[in-house]
């Protein structure tokens, strides 16, 4: 069976899920979970919290409030891995070795901490005023969140394809250094995904007040949408769709043929105010039975307590033998066993060239030549089938001069050179006899 393909996304618990929430994220990302063939990776981003928010009880707060919208929305914690990422102390741990991998200046020119830089330039107040060094790493740490389940694809808003292009850079180094450990993430950035407008037409976000709350009380849901904003256009007079925001909003709710029949409602002047009803009783029959699963949870904590840990759990499972593998690979080793000048018998043996196979998020198949400190030698091409990929290994295991030039590592690096590869595959033939 093929592995699956993993997706990964996280969400910094420090707000109220509102409808653009859902609509962009909480529904896709629940859909996505149900197709066969992946693993979806969906957790709490508390860490990523801290750096912006320094109450507790908003943080608490929030993190329930995203729990108990997915978990409504419905996300089935048992299909999943939904987990808080403060309860996965192999997430800092990693953090901490890609520190070690990531050139500062790449930090410097992250977009969340380069817009604080600028704008206390323009303010003319010291570059670092109000940066924390938490802001400075924030890339960092989800790159940890991103390497730790050798996630292939991450799901996230174009803001963010930059800290993934980032944690692609530090696996990259890592395996360079270390050997082909980690699994080189992609941003998956969802065109069709339709920004939801807010209540004054601008995208919907905190930021800007003009939210419609997820699961607030149906009342509250009623008035906020009786308060989008529309023109002045007199009952009876023709509406126009382009530009509505109320008619966007009915859109990412409706099927085609509700849209059809607002549409013409819309050319035969329809009331605003009946839209608004219509808008509010289609969203209502979407949200209203997941409303109560969420108030539920909402006033049951430690039904969502126990749903997390038991996603901790899960997701460790994976973490702890990775970052056991990791800190092997970097030296952090049991002194008891195995240093590496001292080696014999066993372990003398083992301390070979070795080939990797390995599949990437293209879906195509690849290999690598490492050596026994984990040092790249080869890398090969794209095959399109495992098969194929294995043939040429057999080749170059039975002829090493038949490596070729385009399989060496560009750009060549210092300590590699093409008579160390061939050495290398002379080894390998020569203990396989
Ligand atoms: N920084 C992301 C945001 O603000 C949240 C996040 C944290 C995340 N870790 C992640 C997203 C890992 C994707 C993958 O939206």
């Amino acid at each position: 069976m093929a592995s699956p393909v993993r997706y990964l996304t996280g969400i910094t618990t420090t707000g109220t899920p509102h409808l653009g929430n859902y609509v962009g994220a909480i529904r896709p990302s629940v859909e996505a979970s149900r197709r066969p063939g992946t693993e979806s990776f969906y957790f709490l981003a508390d860490y990523h919290a801290l750096i912006k928010c320094d109450e507790p009880q908003r943080i608490q707060r929030s993190t329930m409030e995203i729990a108990a919208s997915w978990l409504a929305a419905g996300l089935d914690p048992e299909q999943v891995f939904f987990y808080r990422q403060s309860d996965i102390p192999e997430i800092p741990e990693l953090t901490w070795l890609l520190t070690c991998v990531t050139g500062k200046g790449v930090l410097n020119r992250a977009h969340a901490y380069k817009a604080q830089v600028d704008k206390n330039t323009a303010a003319g107040v010291d570059v670092d005023n109000d940066v924390t060094a938490g802001l400075f790493m924030y890339p960092v740490l989800m790159a940890a969140d991103i390497l730790m389940f050798k996630a292939h694809w991450i799901p996230v808003g174009r803001d963010q394809v930059q800290h993934i292009e980032m944690a692609r850079d530090m696996a990259s180094s890592f395996n360079h250094l270390y050997g082909e450990h980690l699994v080189l993430p992609e941003a998956a950035v969802d065109e069709n995904v339709a920004l939801l407008p807010g209540l004054d037409g601008r995208k919907m976000s905190k930021s800007y007040d003009n939210v419609i709350a997820l699961f607030g009380p149906r009342e509250q849901m009623r008035k906020q949408i009786f308060s989008i904003v529309t023109d002045s256009r007199a009952p009876g007079e023709t509406k126009e769709t382009e530009g509505s925001a109320l008619f966007q909003i009915f859109q990412a709710f409706a099927s085609e043929a509700e849209t059809t029949d607002l549409r013409k409602a819309f050319a035969e002047g329809i009331a605003w105010s009946d839209a608004k009803q219509l808008l509010f009783e289609r969203i209502d029959r979407e949200i209203a039975p997941m409303r109560e699963r969420y108030d539920h949870l909402m006033s049951h904590p430690q039904e969502l307590e126990d749903i997390l840990k038991r996603g901790a759990e899960k997701a460790r499972a994976r973490a702890v033998p990775l970052m056991a593998e990791l800190r092997q690979a970097v030296g952090l080793r049991n002194l008891a066993t195995g240093a590496e000048p001292a080696a014999k018998g066993k372990a003398a043996k083992t301390a070979l060239p070795s080939f990797k196979q390995y599949r990437e998020a293209d879906g195509r198949f690849y290999f690598k030549l490492v050596d026994p400190q984990g040092r790249l030698l080869l890398q090969s091409k794209a095959f399109a089938s495992p098969k194929e990929a294995g043939q040429r290994i057999a080749m170059l295991r039975g002829d090493p001069a038949s490596a070729a030039r385009d399989e060496m590592v560009e750009p060549l690096p210092e300590s590699v050179n093409a008579e160390m590869v061939r050495q290398s595959l002379e080894q390998l033939a020569a203990a396989q006899d």
